[in-house]
């Protein structure tokens, strides 16, 4: 679709605030203490390769858009992330990875629950290929708590969602976190998404772990 084209075109660019408001640096605080065998879930255009320490030895970059796995690729061909040495790109959905069971040392999913179709699928098959006590570490924005807001995430969802890639404004992703069979949250932050319309402000950040 020509939105989904353009959304992938211009999604680095589109960023830039956010990331210099310190999206950044959340980013880099979700990722850098990882090590082992690594998944993303929707790595979109990459946003995240810089920030993979080098006790990461291998990285599985999963994105189901052929338009963001063409950006994708092309960052990792020019060596971003360790280059593909380390980085394997896999277009493939959060529903069903190309890792068999226990695989993975831990999984980084930044802004990715909001717009996946099936949270409860992609958060089972997370658990299916995280070893226990895998980490599964996110950022997320969600669900506002206050009525009001949520009441205008609600109205405004739809046409959010047009304009965003299929991104949802009103997700509850802490509840679906709770509520994944296999995985224990330990440690979530209430945080704020910056430089984005207050729509879409509410965040989360932490960890959930395979039991
Ligand atoms: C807002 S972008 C975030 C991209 C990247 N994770 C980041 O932090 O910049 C949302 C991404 O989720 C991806 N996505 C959509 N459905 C998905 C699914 N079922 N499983 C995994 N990723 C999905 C989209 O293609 C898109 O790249």
């Amino acid at each position: 679709m020509i939105l989904d084209r353009l959304f992938a075109a211009g999604y680095d660019v589109i960023f830039q605030r956010a990331e210099r408001g310190g999206l950044t640096a959340m980013r880099a605080e979700a990722i850098g203490d990882l090590s082992g065998t690594v998944v993303e879930l929707g790595a979109g255009t990459g946003l995240n390769l810089a920030h993979y320490p080098a006790a990461v030895d291998r990285l599985i970059a999963t994105e189901p858009d052929p338009h963001m796995v063409k950006r994708l690729r092309a960052k990792v061909a020019a060596g971003e992330g360790g280059g593909p040495e380390r980085v394997t790109v896999a277009q493939a959905g959060g529903e069903r990875l190309p890792l068999q069971d226990g695989e993975a040392d831990a999984i980084v999913c930044t802004l990715v629950l909001c717009t996946a179709p099936d949270v409860p699928g992609v958060l089972a098959e997370a658990v299916r290929v995280l070893k226990p006590g895998g980490r599964f570490r996110f950022v997320e924005h969600v669900r506002a708590d206050g009525h009001r807001h949520a009441a205008w995430q609600d109205r405004l969802n739809r046409p959010w969602g047009a304009l965003a890639g299929g991104c949802n404004a009103n997700r509850d992703t802490l509840a679906a976190l709770r509520a994944a069979p296999g995985l224990e949250v330990r440690g979530v932050r209430d945080d704020s998404f910056p430089g984005v319309p207050a729509l879409v402000r509410p965040l989360i950040r932490g960890e959930a772990v395979r039991v």
